[in-house]
């Protein structure tokens, strides 16, 4: 009697089920597949040898084989599924982000982070200034009518004060042209047309903004820079309340040591008019270079509103008084901070910037 050719199916199987559980890696399982249950595999040559047996033994060893091969089988699948699981951890292992690198690299390589500009970070200071003394804050366009930069604050066409406010003209048309506001001072007049369409007079306001003028930079002035205006219209205003405002804010935005003073001047919309000027902060009075040793820097003009442009926009001048003033935010900045030339301002050369927090 021949022997059964599935006398070691037993040890056979187990073979194929020890290959199995010590493939590692599904590219591996997958390569090793056609060994394990392909054409050319044991059980698969079992499966032809069977042709010589007897037909009821050949019955019987092909129920046994079968099984063999279902054990083979749903022991590769099983462990087709753990590769799969594991390779799928290992890739979300890859593509985890951790976080504790970026920390790392941010305490040793710290990102920079811009943050408001001197004259961004003056404009704020002085309104929070202003805003304690009980002003308001109020804004108004930097593109304007001729009427309002210049008409309106008694400055007609053929003015000699146009000169010192010569500015980019765009003509639309007679009448109207268009100016790149060379001041602040044109707000005064939207302020106080809408106090008087609104009745809502009194008017205690400031109003900062960009201006622009055909200036040639230099030390103290840029073709672009930046006013506050401030106006005041109620009843019973005198010159000492313009005298006091401005006293009061110089020492609450520059300090006790600092002080101002006002000097005669002309502006066609105020009258009697003043230039403000504050102690040099560079040499506390002593005079030096930048005062031209006068101990005094300009920082803008002021004066009561002169009752012809209180009549331009409605306003009766029996009843009402007011005064305004105008000066630098860029000239602050300077003078607060000592930069000696006003170009640093507007440079963005990262050494000046980066002394500003
Ligand atoms: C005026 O502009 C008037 N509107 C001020 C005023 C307002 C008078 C209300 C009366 C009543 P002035 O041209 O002097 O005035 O300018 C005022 C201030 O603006 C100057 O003192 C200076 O601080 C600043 N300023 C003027 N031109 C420049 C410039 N080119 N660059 C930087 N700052 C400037």
């Amino acid at each position: 009697m021949t022997s059964s050719p599935l006398a070691h199916l037993d040890e056979q199987t187990q073979e194929l089920l020890a290959t199995i559980a010590k493939t590692t890696t599904l590219e591996a399982l997958v390569e090793a597949e056609p060994a394990l249950i392909g054409k050319r595999s044991i059980l698969s040559t079992l499966q032809k040898s069977l042709g010589s047996l007897e037909p009821e033994d050949r019955r019987s060893a092909g129920a046994l084989l079968q099984e063999a091969r279902r054990v083979v089988e749903a022991a590769l699948s099983e462990r087709r599924a753990v590769l799969q699981r594991e390779a799928r951890s290992r890739q979300l292992e890859r593509d985890r982000l951790d976080l504790g690198d970026v920390l790392d690299a941010q305490v040793s390589h710290p990102l920079s982070v811009g943050h408001p500009g001197l004259i961004a970070v003056t404009q704020r200071e002085l309104e929070d200034v202003f805003v304690g003394m009980g002003f308001t804050v109020a804004d108004g366009p930097e593109v304007e009518s001729d009427w309002y930069n210049f008409e309106a604050l008694n400055i007609p066409p053929a003015h000699p004060a146009r000169d010192m406010w010569d500015t980019f003209y765009v003509e639309l048309g007679d009448p109207e042209t268009v100016v790149l506001r060379t001041h602040t001072s044109p707000t005064q007049i939207h302020l106080m047309e809408e106090a008087v369409a609104h009745g809502t007079l009194p008017i205690h306001s400031v109003m900062p903004g960009r201006c622009y003028r055909r200036d040639t930079p230099d030390a103290s002035h840029l073709y672009s820079f930046h006013q506050i205006e401030g106006l005041v219209v109620d009843r019973g205003i005198t010159f000492a309340d313009l005298a006091g405002v401005i006293e009061t804010f110089t020492r609450a935005y520059f300090g006790p040591d600092i002080t101002s003073r006002l000097r005669p001047a002309y502006f066609p919309f105020t009258e009697p008019s003043a230039e403000f000027e504050v102690t040099c902060t560079i040499c506390r009075g002593e005079g030096c270079r930048t005062c031209s040793h006068t101990g005094w820097i300009e920082l803008g003009g002021s004066g009561m509103l002169d009752p012809v442009v209180l009549e331009a926009v409605g306003i009766d001048g029996e009843e009402w008084s007011g005064f305004a003033f105008g000066f630098g935010i860029d000239r602050c900045a300077q003078m607060r901070h000592q930069v000696s030339d006003m170009r640093a301002l507007i440079e963005n050369d990262t050494r000046f910037l980066e002394q500003i927090s």
